[in-house]
């Protein structure tokens, strides 16, 4: 296979980290409706969109995953009150660690989704599916393990809390 086709047949492969009150419930609802979406997706439920260390992010990219999305309840709607502002904040700060690491920011995206939005989640899904193809396989090798050190993650997960 040449390298043309290899990009021609190459699929994204994204993991997405859904809280499991909204977010993991619109994607169950998107499924119950039979509401199409990109199957690029690998989903990791978690209680909250603040429960998402930005390591666990970077880790994810590193250990092969061309994008990841993080989802959680719209502003005012966590079930842990603000933990979804805490992830906002620490999705803006990463941000800029990912340019630092050599990583298309545009890789991680951050969304808000209810569980009575089934179509949006599909919607979300189908951008970040289309982000992230236009922006190609991940340079996963060119990060090698221990590239960043335990230091320089122990700062961003400080800068990002
Ligand atoms: Fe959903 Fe916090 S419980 S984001």
């Amino acid at each position: 296979m040449t390298e043309a086709s290899d990009r021609e047949n190459w699929e994204p492969k994204i993991l997405a980290f859904l809280c499991n009150w909204c977010s993991y419930a619109g994607a169950d609802l998107a499924g119950t409706s039979r509401i199409q979406y990109p199957p690029n997706i690998r989903v990791i439920r978690v209680p909250c969109s603040g429960r998402v260390n930005p390591m666990h992010i970077v880790a994810a990219l590193r250990q092969g995953a061309d994008g990841v999305l993080v989802s959680g309840c719209h502003p005012g709607d966590c079930h842990y009150l603000a933990g979804n502002m805490f992830a906002r904040r620490r999705f803006a700060l990463l941000q800029r660690y990912l340019i630092y690491l050599g990583i298309e920011p545009g890789r991680v995206q951050f969304s808000w989704v209810s569980a009575s939005e089934g179509g949006r989640f599909a919607e979300v899904v189908t951008e970040v599916t289309e982000q992230v193809r236009a922006l190609g396989p991940s340079k996963r090798l060119n990060m090698r393990a221990g590239s960043v050190s335990a230091a320089e993650e122990a700062t961003a997960t400080e800068a990002a809390s």
